[in-house]
């Protein structure tokens, strides 16, 4: 009793030091009874294995987020916790199991994070979109976009889980209190081109390959009828180290494309070099999400003959955080602005100039775009390992003379074209195929509608 006494007095000395008054969840009360862990969830074997890999399943035991939320509560005096958790950790929160860091009270599908029954339980979009605005039944009815489920359990149509909103209503992160938009993937997808052509989250995340890899027959249930197209329970994106290694990798590489030019001969003086990132495959900014801490960037090398690096530069694109002073890089509790953004939109390009001056022999030009989910520093701090990623990559070479073009060219059979290798080009074939893919069956719709 008495220790307790001790312990909320302590409490509350961090608290009225602390700047920020407690944030509460934006989702409703609700007892995790009301919801099933996802071992009942056997008969969809195949969903359940996918699921499992995915960053959802890991959601409130991911090293990485554990470390930034006690960070968060430690600088805020306890106030982040139900804000943070609600995304993280929905049932437990609803539940009232789950308020802060200690993890003791939590049920067993309260620990499953964003879990099957939860998202089955999703109905609609309760107040403005973003910051948990999850509305959910809790009647045990599981509802999904198929018309016609053929379930042991009660099961329903559900229009709302074909849509971008049904994702948006986590995948936008407003500041608790001030109500800067931290993290707005729905938006950037909203304003973006793949929103007006009806291309939505679920058409990439939520299908087996990278890009629209529709249809993708096969059965929901192990012993329910074969469907033309069914979904996947992967959603990959770039989290090689926690998630699904493989899928994020593909994920990764059919996002951007880098294009390298350089000059095929250069006598003497000053060497022009521009390298230009397209954002060909994701359906929102290039990186999304908490930019603050994902790290993508882009080196560009000069080499020459002798292997001295005549030039290296680098390029970080995300985003910077900054507090009300105008300091920066804050924390995201901290924050009330961008100090500087540095995104590429969807279906839009940036060109970086380069220049360095003319070796005596050839020089090798290599561009390599990366990917990280955090800094080495951060997954140690973390324990964890998160491995860089490279996304694309393009070498070209200048040459002195025609007479030394010919020479290397000849040295280096295949090499032609200024000596380009590229990779990421096997990956935009499948896009391209995807791609086309879509188109017919689009045209086939139409098609058939006309008919009618
Ligand atoms: C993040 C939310 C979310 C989680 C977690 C989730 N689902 Fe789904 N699920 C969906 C959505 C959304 C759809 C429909 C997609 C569409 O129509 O665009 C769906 C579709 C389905 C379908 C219909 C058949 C199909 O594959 O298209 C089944 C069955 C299903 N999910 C089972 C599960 C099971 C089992 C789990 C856990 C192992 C699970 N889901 C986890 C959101 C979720
Ligand atoms: C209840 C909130 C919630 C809903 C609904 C939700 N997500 Fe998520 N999602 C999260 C959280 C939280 C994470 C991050 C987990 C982590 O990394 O610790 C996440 C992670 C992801 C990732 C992985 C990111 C990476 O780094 O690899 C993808 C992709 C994703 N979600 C897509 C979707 C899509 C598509 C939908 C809609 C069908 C959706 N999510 C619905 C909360 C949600
Ligand atoms: C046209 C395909 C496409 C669409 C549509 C799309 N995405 Fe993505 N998404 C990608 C690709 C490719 C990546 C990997 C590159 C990256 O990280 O941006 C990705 C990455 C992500 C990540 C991980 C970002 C990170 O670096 O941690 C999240 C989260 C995510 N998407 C959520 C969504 C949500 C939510 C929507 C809908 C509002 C959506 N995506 C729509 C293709 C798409
Ligand atoms: C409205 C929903 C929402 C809220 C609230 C939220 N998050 Fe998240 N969080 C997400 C989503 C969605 C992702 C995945 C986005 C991406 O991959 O870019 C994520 C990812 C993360 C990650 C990256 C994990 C990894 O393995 O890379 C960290 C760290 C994190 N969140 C910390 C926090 C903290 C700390 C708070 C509270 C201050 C918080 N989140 C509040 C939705 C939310």
């Amino acid at each position: 009793m008495k220790r307790r006494l001790i312990v909320s007095v302590a409490l509350g000395v961090v608290m009225a030091l602390a700047a920020m008054p407690a944030v509460a969840t934006a989702l409703p009360s609700m007892p995790s009874t009301k919801f099933g862990p996802s071992a009942g969830c056997g008969c969809h074997a195949a969903l359940l294995t996918q699921w499992q890999e995915s960053m959802h399943a890991k959601a409130i035991v991911d090293p990485i987020y554990l470390l930034k939320l006690k960070e968060g509560e430690e600088a805020t005096g306890g106030a982040l916790g139900p804000y943070c958790n609600g995304c993280h950790a929905p049932i437990a929160v609803m539940a009232g199991e789950l308020t802060s860091l200690d993890q003791s009270g939590m049920s067993k599908v309260g620990k499953e994070g964003v879990t099957c029954d939860f998202c089955h339980q999703v109905n609609g979009t309760d107040g403005t979109l973003g910051n948990t605005s999850t509305a959910v039944t809790g009647d045990g009815i599981k509802l999904a976009q198929l018309q016609d489920p053929q379930a042991p359990h009660a099961a329903a149509y559900s229009q709302f889980h074909e849509t971008a909103e049904f994702c948006g209503n986590c995948h936008n992160v407003d500041h608790p209190t001030n109500g800067m938009h931290l993290e707005a993937t729905y938006t950037e997808w909203k304003n973006g081109p793949y929103a007006a052509e009806g291309i939505v989250c679920q058409d990439c995340h939520m299908t087996p390959g990278a890009g629209v890899t529709k249809p993708n027959p096969g059965k929901a249930a192990g012993m329910g009828p074969d469907r033309e197209h069914i979904y996947t329970m992967t959603w990959a994106g770039g989290n090689v180290g926690l998630g699904d290694a493989a899928l994020a990798e593909q994920r990764l590489k059919a996002a951007a494309e880098l294009g390298l030019e350089v000059p095929e001969i250069v006598e003497s003086g000053e060497v022009a070099v521009k390298a230009t990132i397209t954002n060909v495959g994701a359906g929102h900014y290039l990186p999304t999400g908490l930019t603050e801490v994902r790290q993508m960037w882009l080196e560009v090398v000069a080499t020459d003959e002798a292997g001295n690096e005549v030039m290296s530069e680098r390029r970080d694109f995300g985003s910077v955080l900054k507090d009300a002073e105008g300091n920066f890089p804050v924390e995201l509790w901290d924050a009330v602005d961008f100090h500087s953004d540095d995104r590429i939109a969807p279906r839009e390009s940036t060109s970086n100039d380069y220049s360095f001056p003319m070796a005596a022999g050839a020089v090798t030009v290599k561009a390599t775009l990366y990917y990280r989910s955090c800094s080495e520093e951060m997954a140690e701090k973390a324990g964890v390992e998160i491995p860089t990623t490279t996304m694309a990559e393009v070498t070209k070479t200048v040459f002195p003379s025609a007479e030394a073009k010919a020479a290397g060219v000849e040295a280096e059979p295949g090499a032609e074209d200024g000596g380009e290798t590229e990779s990421g080009s096997g990956a935009l074939l499948w896009i391209a195929i995807a791609a086309a893919v879509v188109t017919v069956a689009a045209a086939a719709v139409v098609l058939m509608r006309k008919k009618k």
